[in-house]
């Protein structure tokens, strides 16, 4: 499907082992990320926004600041992670808003067990990244299914380069996945719109930024 397919990705429980580790480091990594996650922010309406579901929260850091900077002050939150570390970072990051906020532990699989309809925001920060294809499009399936009608799905991950020198950087990211995909937390580029079925998802907002010359691509879709 894309240039993703030739990287072998990290089984549920070796990421869980990578991001346990990890645990409170994964936020170093936001001095690229928040290029990115940034314009989910800017271009994902939460202002509106009632009910907000995210896949693999990490440290909660993304949820904190949609409750406490740009959520209205009903909305709840929803965040899921694999790692028992995350989740324990998670919950203390979020323990301010009381019933507001949820962070529950998954076992690694596409979320089937949420109920149906019950979200208008889907976001997934750097991610995908680490699935196979059969689980993105599966965990894409399943946000279809869990979004009410008009909802927005909001993803932003690492991607290939777009340029001498994110061609470049990436190339050395994919090689260092090549000899193992823990020197690179699991981490590999992918491109997200091929995943997107025309017929279940209007592409509202794409774009490609390179900050520091890592590739990331921002997608938010409407929930047709
Ligand atoms: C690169 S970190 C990004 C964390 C956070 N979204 C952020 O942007 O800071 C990847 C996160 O996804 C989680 N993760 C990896 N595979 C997952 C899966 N299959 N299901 C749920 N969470 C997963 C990891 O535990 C980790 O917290």
């Amino acid at each position: 499907m894309d240039s993703s397919s030739s990287f072998k990705t990290l089984s549920y429980d070796d990421a869980r082992g990578v991001y346990n580790l990890i645990g409170a480091g994964q936020d170093t990594q936001a001095f690229y990320e928040d290029v990115a996650t940034g314009k989910v922010i800017a271009h994902g309406d939460f202002a509106s926004a009632e009910s907000v579901f995210e896949f693999g929260c990490g440290t909660g850091r993304f949820g904190r600041m949609l409750l406490a900077e740009h959520l209205p002050e009903t909305a709840t939150y929803r965040g899921v992670d694999l790692s028992t570390t995350m989740i324990e970072l998670a919950k203390n990051k979020v323990a301010e808003f009381g019933g507001r906020a949820e962070i529950a532990l998954s076992e690694g699989g596409p979320p089937s067990y949420e109920p149906r309809a019950a979200f208008d925001r889907f976001v997934s920060n750097y991610v995908f990244d680490l699935l196979s294809e059969a689980d993105i499009a599966a965990v894409i399936s399943e946000a279809h299914r869990m979004l009410r009608s008009g909802g927005l799905l909001c993803l932003s991950s690492l991607s290939s380069g777009h340029g001498l020198i994110s061609n470049a950087v990436i190339s050395v990211w994919s090689f260092l996945h090549y000899l193992n995909p823990r020197l690179v937390a699991g981490c590999r580029p992918i491109e997200i719109l091929p995943f997107l079925n025309d017929e279940l998802w209007e592409v509202h907002y794409h774009e490609a930024v390179t900050p520091f010359g890592l590739p990331s691509e921002v997608v938010v879709a409407e929930r047709l």
